[in-house]
């Protein structure tokens, strides 16, 4: 039996329909990987990859870039988790503190999710109030109070306290702050929500989330964990927005586990355990040395001038892509291509050797050459153009 069609006959007893990530899913089934070098992933068949997806955003560097992985060696040969704090929090902490330019205070958590479930908590902890704002489609991660209107396994009072508003809408955002201001906690936003499409937020309609939020007393926490690779403080350093709370994830932990917080010292005060009636901020493996040290040698590699020349990149693979007829969505080193839902451009693409995520989203590394991006472009046009 083939490679691919034997591990998806072991995963399908015990993981079905065969993996445990429903968004890794393509029809039939996906392929498994073996090895990643670069900008390269090899999957069980021993096909070769230009690797577009980088799992999901996360890998900025691609695959093995020897420098984080020595800073993540470095870290497990002295111990992986300790129950005590170490310095490598700090230095991540530090890091980003120092990009955002900004004095923020930090917590650290092993996924988007938790993070944005903590960011939440928080701003309901702050403000004493309970709804959440948040746009129509884009995706938070998995907490029940973030995910879309039609997830199973929600509770409907749970549903009741988010408000769902289309994008760019901001008739209805001020007319959901009309109608529940007093009750509102935060507006969750994503700037360019990738399942949305992948379309940055008008400008117009960004100043107005801050400016109903900060005339009801609610919070504005934005989700850069996919946009923070776009800008060396993120994607809301291009709108002029200084959020109550950002969250991060993904490329901040140097492709290990990683989530985080940041925001203004009077709302994370709440999570400070020296004071009264804190929010317990645990995990067992939040802020382990191996995810804050390969993440904070990632950072470093990605100053200024990686994040300009990533970002030229990919404004130069999307005009060339929409120069030949293709559909493409995004900015800077984020491109969003459309693809059917039954896989089909999905898997021309995967067999033209380049591999993009299931929903068409693609993430530039900087481990790819001249030569990657042409064989990306070469395929996608080939696909879709
Ligand atoms: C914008 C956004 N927020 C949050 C999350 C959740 O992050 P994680 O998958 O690390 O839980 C994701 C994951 O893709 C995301 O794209």
């Amino acid at each position: 039996m083939p490679p691919h069609d034997e591990l998806r006959r072991r995963g399908a007893r015990v993981l079905p329909p065969g993996n445990s990530r429903a968004s890794l899913y393509v029809p039939p089934s996906p392929p498994y990987a073996v090895t990643g070098a670069g900008a390269v992933v090899t999957d069980a068949e021993g096909r070769r990859l230009v690797d577009c997806n980088n799992n999901y955003t996360s890998l900025v560097h691609g695959h093995a870039r020897p420098e984080v992985v020595a800073a993540a060696v470095a870290a497990m040969q002295q111990g992986t988790a300790f129950g005590l704090p170490t310095e490598a929090e700090i230095d991540l902490a530090e890091a980003l503190t120092r990009r955002f330019g900004r004095d923020l205070r930090w917590r650290f958590a092993n996924s988007g999710t938790e993070a944005v479930m903590m960011a939440v908590r928080a701003a309901r902890a702050h403000t004493g109030r309970d709804l959440v704002v948040r746009l129509d489609g884009a995706y938070h991660g998995t907490y029940d109070q973030v995910v879309g209107a039609r997830e199973p396994g929600v509770p409907e009072a749970v549903r009741a306290l988010t408000l769902a508003v289309p994008q760019d809408d901001e008739p209805a955002l001020v007319q959901a702050f009309r109608a529940h201001g007093g009750r509102i906690a935060a507006v969750l936003v994503d700037l360019m929500p990738n399942r949305a499409g992948l379309r940055p937020l008008s400008p117009s309609f960004v100043a107005a989330v801050r400016r109903e939020a900060t005339a009801s007393g609610a919070l504005v926490i934005v989700d850069e964990v996919i946009t923070f690779r776009l800008g060396v403080a993120g994607l809301q350093s291009a709108y002029g927005l200084a959020p109550d709370l950002t969250v991060l994830a993904k490329i901040i932990g140097g492709g290990f586990p990683v989530g985080a917080v940041g925001g203004r010292a009077d709302v994370m005060a709440c999570f400070d355990p020296e004071r009264s009636e804190p929010i317990h901020w645990g995990g067992t493996f939040s802020a382990n040395p191996v995810s804050m040290a390969a993440g904070a040698a990632a950072m470093a590699l990605y100053d200024e001038a990686a994040v300009g020349a990533l970002n030229a990149s990919g404004e130069t693979l999307r005009g060339a892509l929409a120069d030949a007829g293709v559909e493409v969505a995004g900015r800077g080193s984020l491109l969003r291509l459309f693809l059917d839902d039954g896989g089909t451009a999905w898997w021309d693409l995967y067999r033209a050797g380049v591999l993009v995520s299931s929903n068409g989203l693609m993430a530039l590394s900087t481990a790819m050459t001249g030569e990657d991006l042409e064989t990306v472009r070469a395929a996608v046009v080939a696909v879709l153009g």
